[in-house]
């Protein structure tokens, strides 16, 4: 029978039940010990999830019956603790995105290189079946030549939101705003479908919030296939759309709303039935954090499982995870 994969969560916050049930689902995985600095978040979730709870994250490094730790502390509060998770010889996750700088990415994928630890970015929607469709038509080279790509993420956050954590909208702890905390998602999935970006020029303002950082930013690519695109990605656009990736190349076109294709026009004729896939998951968090898909999280968390036990790379490795924010930083 195989080893059951060890889990351990720090940082207790909004999106770690999303991994706490994932861990739940999948075979030969258990939720071992989770962590805050705040004890009243560990301590609940430590209680729901029959796990043992700590307030220091050190705790969780030092045992022996943890495999994987999933770092889900604020975006600009990981380095430090991937680091010691390395040192420790533990195999990581972390959310997106995996840090706010190149060079803590840097440190971060180096420690993990050395190590030989296996780092995993979150990138939930790489994993839903809508997404990898127009993925695949890509590199099938179904749709030819790519001549544009386009990512409009119209979404709205409240001023309560951004107030609601003190990390939120703040360059330190966020990275900037629209764009590398939600447009994240869609750029990562831009640059997986269209490759990568020669250049870039974008304009940002912050219109609708009291924050530092951007809540509208427009930019127009070159891709270096020669192809070019558009991002428009905001958290000020009342009251949020589901996101939209248009993929041109020069046999046809296809549009992804949310995580469900609704085009797909090929000049050969093909046809699939639209929407694909018929039913969604679950809302794509246009307008409110809390309601994303529990499918991709499990789904990625899986993929990180099988690759502890095949001793490959997950999927979304650090250096996958770094494209999106190089591009932002951009
Ligand atoms: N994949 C997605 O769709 C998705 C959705 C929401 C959030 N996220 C990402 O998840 C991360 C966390 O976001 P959130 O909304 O859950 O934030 P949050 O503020 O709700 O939770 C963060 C938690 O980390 C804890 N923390 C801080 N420092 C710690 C430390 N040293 N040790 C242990 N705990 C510590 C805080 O006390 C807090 O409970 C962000 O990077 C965000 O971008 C991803």
């Amino acid at each position: 029978m195989e080893r059951t994969i060890g889990f351990g969560i720090i940082g207790c916050g909004t999106i770690a039940p999303w991994h706490a049930d994932s861990v739940a689902r999948i075979e030969g995985a258990r939720l071992v010990a989770v962590s805050d600095v705040v004890e009243e978040a560990a301590r609940k979730m430590g209680q729901k999830y029959q796990a043992n709870w700590y307030t220091d994250y050190q705790k969780i490094l030092e045992r022996e019956d943890v495999d994987v730790v999933c770092v889900l502390t604020p975006s600009g509060m990981r380095k430090e603790i991937v680091l010691k998770a390395a040192e420790a010889g533990k195999h990581v996750v972390v959310e997106k995105p995996i840090e706010v700088t190149l060079e803590r990415i840097d440190q971060m994928i180096g420690a993990c290189e050395q190590a030989g630890v296996k780092l995993a970015v979150i990138f939930q929607n790489r994993f839903l079946p809508g997404p990898r469709r127009v993925k695949e038509a890509m590199e099938e080279g179904k749709l030819g030549k790519p001549i544009l790509g386009d990512a409009y993420i119209k979404w709205y956050r409240t001023q309560q939101y951004y107030d609601s954590g003190g990390w939120r909208g703040t360059w330190r702890y966020d990275g900037g705003g629209a764009l590398m905390n939600q447009s994240i998602h869609t750029i990562d999935l831009l640059l997986w479908i269209m490759g990568p970006v020669h250049s870039v020029s974008a304009k940002m303002a912050t219109l609708a919030h009291k924050i530092e950082v951007e809540d509208l930013a427009v930019a127009t690519l070159r891709f270096a296939s020669g192809a070019l695109g558009v991002i428009e990605g905001s958290t000020a656009l009342y009251p949020g759309f589901a996101s939209r990736l248009e993929i041109h190349g020069e046999n046809g076109s296809l549009i992804l709303k949310g995580e469900q294709v609704v085009a797909w026009e090929l000049k050969d004729g093909e046809q699939i039935p639209l929407p694909f896939p018929p039913q969604k998951a679950a809302a794509g968090g246009q307008a409110d954090p809390t309601k994303i898909s529990a499918e991709g999280h499990y789904l990625q968390l899986k993929d990180m499982v099988e690759a502890v036990r095949a001793n490959r790379e997950p999927l979304v490795n650090g250096k996958e995870g770094r494209k999106a924010v190089e591009l932002i930083r951009a």
